[in-house]
């Protein structure tokens, strides 16, 4: 016979394992019918190359709709007529509140609330040790890895809260839970997507959820900032897309504050 106490410590544990397990699973079998059907809206900022990029093309290929950001008004124009209405982008500075808060009135007025806000945007410092960074320097990426998450969540999270869902999801990345020598201004930066995630997430209402999110190692223009040349050994943006798209579709309030990374 099991004692009972036995059961009373193993049982939660064994069962938390096998979600593990089952999630792990989850994620690597092909979406299935309902996940690729149902149309989300999906605002993503920092759209015009890289993660976000990839992220925009994978979610309009299943049908959802996607309205992005970035500050090239270049690539904004050719997101526009590659994929057209009612698909949407918009060239803007995510660390300026003022065209936060007119493109997210736009948009709301336009689409309603999303389903899904993926704050990816964001920059990185030239290498260099903390006391070498320019204090301009610190407080650009400052402006537009903390505060411009900040901004975009101050004007859309009321209409999501409204509607009583909706998924935020932060990119965080393995230097918001690691350090390594001169990255300190990026690493502050992550560091504090995380805490700031994870403190919105306290503050959401049942139905919502906060993430923070590792995205893995990627080969995109920030990596090449980071390892030059070694930065190409690193997983492709495409191989990278196979994964996250049907890991960031599965999100849901059971995974609020919880840090996550995607699995690559
Ligand atoms: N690649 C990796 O291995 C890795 C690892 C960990 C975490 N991450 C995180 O993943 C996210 C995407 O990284 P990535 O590698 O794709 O970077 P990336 O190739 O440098 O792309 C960054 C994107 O953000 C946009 N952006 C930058 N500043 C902006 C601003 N002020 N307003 C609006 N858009 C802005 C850029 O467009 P414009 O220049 O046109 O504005 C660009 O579209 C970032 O949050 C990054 O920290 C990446």
């Amino acid at each position: 016979m099991v004692h009972s106490s036995w059961l009373m410590v193993r049982a939660p544990r064994m069962l938390r394992k096998h979600w593990v397990c089952m999630r792990q699973l989850w994620y690597t079998l092909p979406m299935n019918h309902e996940q690729s059907t149902m149309n989300k809206v999906i605002v993503i900022t920092g759209v015009s190359r890289g993660l976000g990029q990839a992220m925009t093309s994978g979610f309009i290929k299943l049908g959802h709709t996607v309205l992005g950001c970035a500050r090239s008004k270049a690539s904004v124009e050719q997101l526009n007529s590659k994929f057209g209405s009612p698909n949407n982008f918009t060239a803007l500075d995510v660390a300026d509140e003022a065209q936060v808060k007119n493109w997210a009135k736009q948009l709301l007025s336009q689409y309603g609330a999303p389903n899904l806000l993926i704050n990816n945007a964001a920059i990185i410092n030239d290498l260099a040790p903390l006391w070498e960074i320019p204090s301009e320097d610190f407080s650009n990426l400052v402006d537009i890895n903390i505060k411009g998450v900040a901004n975009v969540i101050r004007h859309f999270i009321p209409a999501m809260i409204n509607r009583g869902s909706g998924i935020i999801v932060n990119l965080s990345s393995g230097w918001g839970r690691s350090t390594s020598p001169n990255v300190s201004s990026y690493c502050a930066s992550k560091w504090a997507i995380e805490g700031m995630t994870r403190s919105l997430a306290q503050e959401l209402p049942q139905g919502m959820a906060a993430i923070p999110l590792s995205p893995g190692i990627i080969h995109t223009e920030m990596l090449e900032v980071c390892y030059g040349k070694d930065a190409a050994s690193y997983t492709s943006i495409q191989d990278w897309q196979v994964k996250a798209i049907p890991f960031l579709l599965q999100l849901s309030p059971a995974d609020n504050g919880v840090p996550l990374t995607v699995p690559v």
